[in-house]
């Protein structure tokens, strides 16, 4: 006779068939969930691969309108454009970043026109632009000026709300931007243009490769944004992050990077209760497919748990480059 336990709790009864795991699964990731980021070149018929990042690709936009429609057709609703700006375009005053003809306004005009349904989020910071890498602009020390960066800042986000996008996602960290751009949106008659702040955005090493591939990687030249991003050390400090930026006029949050950080999309979910996005790095993204091509780890599976982990925590959006690839799988 075997051995057998008279057990009224057995927690496997629930996990034994599919249809079972199905009921009881209490969360569920969906295409919708996922937010696209793209990086945007200049020109039209171009398109670069991004080394640090194998199967990302910098598109102009012409091929970006493409991108976009094979992206809705996959459920994907959203998409956050980053713009790749010339070398002889960043300056130290990054005027080039409220150029109404710039790289990111023109596409947001082109992507609107094309394909109205899809969201479009613009972000609002001036290392694309800015010739030294740094997110603001710097004073003789290479301290990063707060209030005549935030001036700036409020010139970017009006560009990017006249060029008709959806939402601006201020990602700098400067003090009271959100504040200040709330109310020039407020004057200027935008009051749909949502506000997505990036509010707990850590100092991280996990984003060398998208400084690779907006071209500011060479030209923070080692440097780092310590003075303005939040330390890895730090957890309340987020939540009075995120809750400024919510007082000031954010309709929803970001806690970025994403997978080491989920501690704080949860805490930022429960004690705030407001739209929590976070964002898969491409630090992250790079170390996934790097295990990937060595065949360390199973590819569809491990893109999805791991975007499932986002929503577990609370997140109500992730922004991944793993986007169509995740829908793909989603789809079946
Ligand atoms: C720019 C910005 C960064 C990212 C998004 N917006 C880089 C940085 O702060 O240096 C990183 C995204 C990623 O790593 O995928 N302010």
């Amino acid at each position: 006779m075997s051995y057998s336990q008279y057990l009224p709790r057995r927690p496997r009864r629930l996990r034994r068939t599919e249809g079972l795991r199905a009921m009881v699964a209490e969360h569920q990731l969906h295409a919708a969930d996922l937010i696209y980021p793209v990086f945007v070149l200049p020109g039209s018929n171009q398109r670069e691969a991004v080394p640090s990042m194998p199967g990302v690709e910098r598109l102009s936009v012409d091929l970006l309108i493409e991108e976009a429609r094979a992206a809705y057709e996959l459920g994907i609703r959203s998409m956050a454009l980053f713009p790749v700006t010339p070398m002889e375009k960043k300056s130290l005053c990054a005027s080039e970043a409220f150029n109404p003809d710039g790289i990111a306004q023109t596409a947001i005009r082109a992507l609107k026109q094309a394909l109205p349904e899809m969201m479009l989020i613009a972000d609002v910071a001036l290392d694309p632009f800015t010739s030294h890498g740094q997110d603001g602009l710097i004073d003789d020390d290479g301290y990063v000026i707060n209030d005549a960066t935030v001036e700036v800042l409020i010139k970017q986000a009006l560009s990017h709300a006249e060029a008709g996008v959806d939402i601006v996602a201020p990602s700098d960290m400067m003090d009271g931007r959100i504040g200040a751009i709330r109310d020039a949106l407020e004057d200027a008659g935008f009051v749909h243009t949502c506000i997505m702040a990036y509010s707990a955005k850590y100092a991280s090493s996990y984003y060398g490769p998208f400084r690779d591939a907006v071209g500011s990687a060479a030209n923070i030249k080692g440097g780092n944004k310590k003075t303005y991003q939040m330390d890895p050390a730090n957890s309340d400090e987020a939540i009075a992050e995120i809750a400024l930026d919510l007082e000031e006029g954010a309709d929803m949050v970001m806690v970025k990077p994403g997978m080491p950080y989920l501690d704080i999309v949860r805490r930022c979910k429960s004690e705030l209760a407001v739209p929590t996005f976070a964002y898969q790095v491409s630090g992250e993204y790079a170390m996934h497919m790097a295990a990937f091509e060595k065949g360390w780890l199973k590819q569809d599976e491990v893109i999805l748990e791991s975007l499932l982990a986002f929503k577990r925590a609370g997140a109500d959006g992730i922004l991944t480059y793993f986007a169509p690839a995740a829908a793909r799988l989603l789809k079946g």
